[in-house]
């Protein structure tokens, strides 16, 4: 009895320490990572936790056009942005703004967001999972 007891308690301790986890993991605003930190960004920018909902939409409306699976399997040099790292993401979206990548085409598409809705739609392509395009 006094052993199932322990064991009880023993593995809700494990879980409330894995949910402490989890909420750590939802740190949506990459602000951790390497590649953040490289670009130097404002605080406001840096702190903003990104919404995937909001992303969605923006990704439904400006990017599904070449982004999207139909585009993507016809175009060999498209980029396929679902599943890719969001904070990865994110720094090609702010350094093709600044022009530190160049990309004609992708340069007109970032001038035309800002930072807080580039993190929102990089966190949304970041939970999705890549289609097989060669179906
Ligand atoms: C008119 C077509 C077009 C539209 C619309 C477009 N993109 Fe792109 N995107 C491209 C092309 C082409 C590239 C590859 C650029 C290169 O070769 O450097 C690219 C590259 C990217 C990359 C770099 C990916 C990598 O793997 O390094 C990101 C991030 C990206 N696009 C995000 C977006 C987002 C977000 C939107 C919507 C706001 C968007 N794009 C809209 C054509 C487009």
């Amino acid at each position: 009895m006094q052993h199932s007891i322990l064991k009880f308690a023993c593995c809700s301790a494990l879980m409330t320490g894995l949910a402490v986890g989890n909420v750590q993991a939802a740190d949506n605003s990459f602000k951790e990572t390497l590649a953040l930190k490289e670009l130097t960004l404002p605080s406001e920018i840096l702190n903003y936790q990104a919404d995937a909902s909001k992303g969605e939409q923006l990704a439904n409306q400006r990017c599904i056009a070449c982004h999207g699976d139909a585009m993507l399997k016809m175009m060999a040099t498209y980029p396929n942005l679902k599943g890719q790292k969001g904070a990865y993401l994110f720094k090609q979206l702010v350094q093709f703004k600044r022009g530190e990548r160049t990309n004609p085409i992708m340069q007109a598409q970032a001038s035309m967001l800002s930072e807080t809705e580039m993190k929102d739609v990089a966190l949304y392509y970041s939970q999705q999972t890549a289609a097989d395009l060669n179906q």
